[in-house]
């Protein structure tokens, strides 16, 4: 699955997923940009210096995605230093977890900022620069490919993350939204929608035996994801191998979604 001569911008970079998928894309030939909070620096230099070991080809770019201003500044940047973008993976989220009642409007905001309105600025300067650039059939038989990061949580609700679970649901219509608007164009746009996978965002539920016992409850497959499982399944979504993929979410959940509760019950 090689992608040389491509340029991809992971958003989110520095660690868990974005990390996995910023090696992943490099050591199949594309050049990445690292996308990374001002504050992460020195994580961000640290995937591409592990990049550049390895023999790829990387640098970072700061912006908070979810601040219109530096995401428009970052992608042109990119531009300026790659020449155009092939692929976006829109995976920059966080979560700020609180009972309903206690929510504060700042946790309901900045979780939507970066998750949702996040990926559609960023999805739209990613377009934008597709538009603009046009064809190259001898680098992809696509326009652009687009990831959109999502969640098991698109489809389950979770209490005491109203925030997030809005988040992913609505990452789900502005991914088939963006399927729609741009498929005559040759535009791909899909969505992985990861279950449990050991990252820092969830290590409250893998980090002790007794919560990684309760969390494969869930998980009719029988373990905690791995990054690199994620990592594969972007790598063959953003290759021409998935051309005629579109519009979709693929489930990277150890079978998450099958409602395990139910195996014995109902
Ligand atoms: C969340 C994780 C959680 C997983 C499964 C992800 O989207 O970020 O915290 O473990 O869904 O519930």
């Amino acid at each position: 699955m090689r992608l040389d001569r491509q340029i991809a911008v992971v958003t989110g970079a520095t660690s868990g997923i974005g990390r996995e998928a910023a090696v992943a894309l490099a050591g199949a030939g594309a050049k990445v940009a690292v996308n990374h909070l001002a504050s992460e620096k020195d994580a961000a230099e640290a995937v591409v210096a592990e990049i550049s070991k390895a023999g790829g080809t990387a640098a970072a770019f700061a912006a908070d995605v979810g601040k219109e201003d530096e995401v428009v500044k970052m992608f042109a940047s990119v531009i300026k230093s790659y020449g155009t973008v092939h692929i976006l993976v829109n995976n920059a989220g966080i979560q700020m977890d609180a009972a309903f009642t206690d929510m504060t409007l700042a946790q309901w905001q900045r979780v939507l900022d970066v998750n949702l309105t996040g990926q559609f600025l960023c999805a739209r300067e990613a377009i934008r620069e597709f538009l603009r650039r046009g064809m190259q059939p001898d680098i992809s038989r696509a326009l652009g490919k687009i990831i959109c990061m999502s969640s098991v949580h698109q489809r389950i609700p979770w209490a005491h993350h109203a925030n997030y679970a809005a988040s992913k649901g609505g990452v789900t219509l502005l991914m088939q939204t963006l399927a729609q608007e741009f498929s005559s164009r040759r535009i791909r746009v899909n969505s992985i929608a990861p279950g449990a996978i050991r990252t820092h965002i969830n290590r409250a539920a893998w980090e002790t035996p007794q919560a990684l016992e309760e969390l494969e409850k869930l998980i009719p497959y029988g373990r905690i994801g791995e990054t690199t499982d994620v990592a594969e399944a972007i790598l063959w979504l953003v290759s021409d191998h998935s051309d005629y993929v579109q519009g979709s979410t693929l489930y990277v959940d150890g079978g998450m979604m099958l409602y395990p509760g139910f195996k014995d019950n109902g």
